[in-house]
């Protein structure tokens, strides 16, 4: 059994197993359909019980269709309807009933620490889907559609995020690591990646690009990603930081200044970080790329499961 909780813990040839079962599996699908079991149900008879302390349309719907496609099923539990949230029972506790109950538990909460509690409590693999410092399924599922799309190694691309520092780009930031890719990065000054996440870059001997002008951040880029500028845990001054990164809003004219064929993706949900006519356009690949988490999803679930070939 594998927890998968950070990129930056999971070793960069096991994320590449994941993409390569990934790449096989969603081929095999093409013509079969939605809820119908792959061949061999590789996990038959397992439950994953999910549970969500904050919102979810993709992640939710995602691994419900994953461990469907592969033989099993899931319960979805919020946090609010059980004792866990109402604070009438401990972590502990709920960890070893989870464990006896289920066989995966996947967890999108607003503390790491209680990921982390999870982790040391249960006796059945923990998938973390976003927590304040990760998104790690999105951005592995990314990394997915990125190679898919351009056809190549995304060693041999320019990867550019222009937003936030948050989950969703501390696990690109662990993904370049991993898999060794240019990352430039274009944000207001004070909402650059912090101290913690440059230190362990350096002990990678790693080197990311950061600018605080979106025009030189997108230079030369093969794909543009962004998230919305207010994440679901952020209790900041909304409207001050919407202001902060107006001069970073995607739109046709900032696109023009990165390769010809750049792509765009964005995980969802989106805000005015990005235009319409960029997000709905010939460029943005998003909705491809949302569908995209069902497949990977299923490889990362067999990785945890220890059925990974
Ligand atoms: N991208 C993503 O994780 O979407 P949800 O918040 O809808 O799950
Ligand atoms: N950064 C966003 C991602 C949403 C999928 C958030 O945490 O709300």
């Amino acid at each position: 059994m594998k927890h998968f909780v950070h990129l930056k813990d999971i070793p960069a040839k096991d994320l590449r197993k994941i993409i390569i079962d990934a790449k096989r599996r969603k081929k095999l699908r093409s013509k079969i359909s939605t809820l119908e079991v792959d061949k061999g149900a590789p996990l038959k008879g397992k439950m994953l019980i999910q549970m969500f302390e904050k919102a979810s349309s993709r992640t939710r719907i995602s691994f419900y269709m994953a461990i469907k496609q592969l033989g099993g099923g899931t319960l979805t539990l919020r946090s609010n309807e059980i004792h866990l949230g109402q604070g009438g029972e401990s972590i502990e506790d709920t960890a070893k009933i989870l464990s006896t109950y289920g066989d995966g538990f996947m967890i999108r909460t607003d503390s790491d620490d209680k990921v982390e509690k999870f982790k040391n409590f249960l006796s059945i693999p923990v998938i973390n889907g976003l927590s304040p410092s990760s998104h790690p399924t999105q951005v592995l599922s990314d990394v997915f559609t990125v190679e898919e799309i351009k056809n190549k190694p995304i060693s041999k691309l320019n990867i550019c995020w222009i937003g936030d520092s948050n989950n969703v780009l501390n696990s690109l930031i662990a993904a370049s690591v991993k898999f060794s890719f240019n990352l430039s990065i274009g944000c207001p000054k004070n909402y650059e990646p912090r101290q913690e996440l440059r230190k362990y870059i350096k002990k990678n001997n790693k080197r990311i690009f950061i600018f605080n002008d979106a025009k030189k951040a997108v230079k030369n880029a093969d794909v543009i990603f962004s998230d919305k500028v207010i994440s679901l845990n952020d209790k900041v001054n909304k409207k001050k930081k919407v202001n902060q990164f107006k001069n970073f809003k995607i739109d046709k004219k900032l696109i023009k200044y990165a390769k010809k064929d750049c792509i765009f993706l964005h995980c969802l949900p989106r805000g005015p970080e990005v235009s319409d006519e960029v997000f709905l356009g010939k460029q943005s690949y998003v909705w491809q790329q949302a569908l995209n988490r069902v497949h990977v999803q299923k490889s990362i679930l067999l990785y945890c499961f220890g059925k990974l070939r």
